[in-house]
């Protein structure tokens, strides 16, 4: 790692430079009269320059030859894009402009074909679960370490993916998440090395590791790893416009054409310049700034992490937790604040600091509220998160009983598959009261987003937890992702009675 880190000191001058974004913003200066889409024509007069400001109108243009083509990047968007691949430390970088999500759909439809094999973690992304249903991979689940202080799912432990690599040798793929939604990493180094030795690619959701490159002290980004790929969501901790993020590839056993094509069959053919030079800017300011912006934050969250930790009722997660919970690493920018001995839930503190302190939250779950810092935060906006926080501890702190919950230890209880997601997807449906579904096969994934970790997958067997787990979200009033146009009724497998 040291070779690589000095290996970065070295790049900044090439760095200095946002290609894609100088050469937009030149051709924005243009005195051109369009005749081409967008239909906006750059012009105030169109309706949107008067909310949005001329600036981005101007900015927000289509391919041209001068601009390039995501589709086929041969000038300033490859240039962007292998600054991007230098920043990660990968074979090469593809610009996206659908989120993460598209992201990894991208590298499980590339990597597996119908009924090949990908090892993943129970507690991924709906995207991964979106991606076997879409490429028709059979997902081999290993169950994530769970925290039951904290009611959350940690990483996976090296035992348990060295288990199901040695149970199933002709597996095509591994998928890993780096971090997860709270932090948490696995020992992605030696599960690389592990699937290196079997023939068997690793596939990396870094959503939410887009800083972990540019400060020594983050964990290892996947790509530095030799990952064989790995999505970033820039978007979310790197300074990027949201829905802008990357997918990276280390050539070995794909090769840079054959992840083209993937892309290509699904992606938009009028990609989002803005969201493109935001890329390109989020990189440059991530190399050139990133480690002192960093050190920085790191240091203010370490400080807000001691004084949050010493409110009556307040616990907070840190590297020090690294005791067999599934985390080998962790991200100190995630503050995960379990709240439940203030007998309150994650959700009631998470409505609590929206409504009267104006801060909002990444997330609740039932014991913890995560509050996520990013490349914009800085010690004022971190001050009054612990303000807040401060708040509440005195206000409820010994008041209530500490809330303890059995729908925690559901957690360690999980679906059983009887159909392949696939299979699942493409069979009759029928569409009945949530209330009535024990026993019958899902043919939808529930969740609660965020963070999109389906509690149940389509081809798995409901349950009455499952079923009471669900409810228990719907009675917090969290945000319900289910397909059936009504949260009280689920699709399930079977023909439709009229
Ligand atoms: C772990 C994880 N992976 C993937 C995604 C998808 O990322 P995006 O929102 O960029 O599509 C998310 C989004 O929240 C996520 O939490």
């Amino acid at each position: 790692m040291a070779e690589v880190r000095a290996r970065r000191g070295t790049m900044k001058s090439r760095h200095a430079r946002a290609p894609l974004y100088e050469a937009l913003e030149q051709y924005s200066q243009k005195d051109i009269v369009h005749f081409d889409v967008p239909g906006h024509k750059k012009r105030l007069r169109s309706g949107l320059g008067e909310y949005f400001g001329e600036r981005i109108i101007r900015l927000d243009a289509n391919s041209t030859r001068e601009l390039d083509m995501l589709s086929n990047p041969n000038g300033i968007i490859f240039e962007a894009e292998q600054l991007l691949a230098e920043a990660y430390d990968a074979d090469y970088a593809f610009m996206l402009v659908n989120g993460s999500t598209f992201g990894i759909q991208a590298m499980i439809m590339t990597a597996c074909g119908p009924k090949d094999k990908i090892i993943m973690p129970r507690n991924v992304h709906k995207s991964a679960i979106n991606a076997v249903i879409l490429s028709g991979a059979i997902p081999i689940f290993i169950e994530p370490e769970v925290n039951l202080e904290y009611g959350i799912a940690n990483g996976v432990s090296y035992d348990r993916v060295k288990k199901a690599v040695l149970d199933n040798l002709d597996a095509k793929a591994l998928f890993v998440i780096n971090p997860t939604y709270y932090g948490v990493v696995s020992d992605l180094q030696a599960i690389i090395k592990l699937c290196r030795r079997h023939h068997i690619m690793v596939l990396v959701d870094e959503a939410h590791g887009a800083h972990f490159p540019f400060h020594p002290d983050f964990p290892d980004n996947a790509s530095t790893l030799y990952a064989d790929m790995a999505t970033v969501s820039l978007h979310k901790t790197g300074g990027s416009l949201t829905q802008s993020s990357v997918l990276l590839l280390n050539e070995r056993d794909i090769t840079y054409s054959q992840v083209r094509t993937t892309i290509n069959l699904m992606q938009t053919t009028s990609a989002s310049y803005l969201l493109m030079a935001s890329l390109d800017l989020a990189r440059r300011n991530l190399v050139l700034n990133g480690q002192e912006i960093y050190e920085d934050i790191l240091a203010i969250v370490e400080k807000a992490k001691v004084e949050i930790a010493a409110m009556p009722g307040l616990h907070v997660l840190t590297s020090d937790d690294v005791d067999g919970h599934g985390i080998y690493d962790y991200d100190e920018t995630k503050i995960v604040i379990r709240v439940n001995d203030l007998g309150l839930t994650g959700f009631e503190v998470y409505d609590i600091m929206k409504n009267e302190f104006g801060i909002q939250l990444e997330l609740a779950e039932t014991y913890v509220i995560l509050a996520v810092v990013g490349i914009g935060d800085d010690q004022q906006t971190v001050n009054q998160l612990v303000a807040g926080l401060r708040t509440i501890s005195h206000r409820y702190a010994g008041q209530n009983k500490p809330l303890k919950l059995e729908q925690i230890e559901w957690m360690t209880e999980r679906p059983m598959s009887v159909v392949s997601p696939r299979d699942a997807y493409y069979s009759p449906k029928r569409i009945i009261p949530i209330k009535d579904a024990v026993g019958e096969i899902c043919a939808e994934s529930l969740m609660i987003y965020p963070p999109g970790i389906p509690l149940v997958i389509p081809g798995e067997k409901l349950t009455q937890r499952i079923i009471d787990h669900y409810m228990f979200y719907r009675e917090q009033k969290c945000n319900i992702v289910n397909n059936a146009e009504d949260p009280d009724l689920i699709q399930v497998l079977g023909e439709a009675n009229d």
